[in-house]
């Protein structure tokens, strides 16, 4: 073999390698959402740990006083109470809110159910879509892996 190829080919081969290895690279650091911030993404999961995080805060502030600090309500939330309305629910997926798609779940949150003559307020002017969005992936984490997956085949992440 003439020297020269002795010197490219290996050449040629490595840096075949590298850019295979590159590609990959790429398409796996690539970030799961827009923030700034690099998220940690959660396998199979729509929603990051940094949502998680955020979100079990704001749950706090927001949500718990009516729907408990667990999402868990009161034992006895299928009965209407005195004022004939029904107790906040469970959100933590013994309930029904796995029933609804992550689009109508937003919806919920940002316009509540007093419209719907519901008592719950609505949040469209104190919570940012992104903080909605938090709260309900921290909501998710207290879901049985069994929910979350009949939850994404039922409605899940489908626009509606
Ligand atoms: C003042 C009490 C109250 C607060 C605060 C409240 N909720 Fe509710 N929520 C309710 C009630 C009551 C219902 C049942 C529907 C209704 O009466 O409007 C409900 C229903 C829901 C549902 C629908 C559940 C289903 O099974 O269909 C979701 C989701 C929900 N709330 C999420 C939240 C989140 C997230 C927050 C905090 C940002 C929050 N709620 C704050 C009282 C409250």
């Amino acid at each position: 073999m003439h020297p020269f190829y002795k010197l490219i080919l290996p050449l040629a081969t490595l840096l075949a390698v590298n850019a295979c290895s590159n590609d990959t690279d790429s398409t796996t650091e690539q970030p799961s959402t827009s923030t700034v911030t690099p998220a940690t993404s959660i396998p199979g999961r729509w929603y990051t740990e940094e949502q998680v995080a955020a979100g079990k805060h704001l749950f706090q502030l927001h949500c718990s006083t009516c729907h408990g600090s667990n999402a868990q309500s009161i034992p006895d939330w299928k009965k209407p109470g005195s004022n004939g309305m029904y107790p906040p629910p469970p959100l933590n997926g013994t309930a029904h809110a796995w029933h609804h798609s992550l689009n109508l779940l937003r919806k919920t949150v940002r316009e509540g159910g007093v419209r719907l003559g519901g008592q719950m307020p609505g949040f469209a002017d104190k919570l940012k879509p992104q903080e909605i969005d938090a709260i309900l992936a921290w909501v998710q984490t207290l879901w049985t892996e069994q929910i979350y997956q009949a939850w994404l085949t039922r409605s899940g992440l489908i626009k509606r």
